[in-house]
């Protein structure tokens, strides 16, 4: 049973000249009861990510499951 699931995320700031791709098509699951870290160099798009999951910014495309929904 997947806790989590992500499907194609992206996330774009900015455009055109200022275009920032943040994220790009992310995808993969986390089950009931997994524990999971996050790693990558600065600017790679780890407070990007968490913002999504969170629900406390919407992705440019793609979408985030929590329990289903
Ligand atoms: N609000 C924003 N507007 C424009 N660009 C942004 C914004 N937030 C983040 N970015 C850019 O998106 C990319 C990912 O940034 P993010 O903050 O997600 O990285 P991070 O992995 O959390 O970095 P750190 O380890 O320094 O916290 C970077 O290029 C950053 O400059
Ligand atoms: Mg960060």
């Amino acid at each position: 049973m997947d806790i989590l699931k992500v499907e194609n995320l992206t996330k774009v700031y900015g455009k055109d000249t200022t275009e920032v791709v943040a994220l790009d098509n992310a995808s993969f699951s986390v089950g009931k009861g997994e524990f999971v870290a996050i790693v990558g160099a600065s600017g790679s798009g780890k407070s990007t990510l968490l913002h999504l999951l969170g629900g406390v910014d919407r992705p440019t495309s793609g979408k985030v499951f929590v329990d289903g929904k």
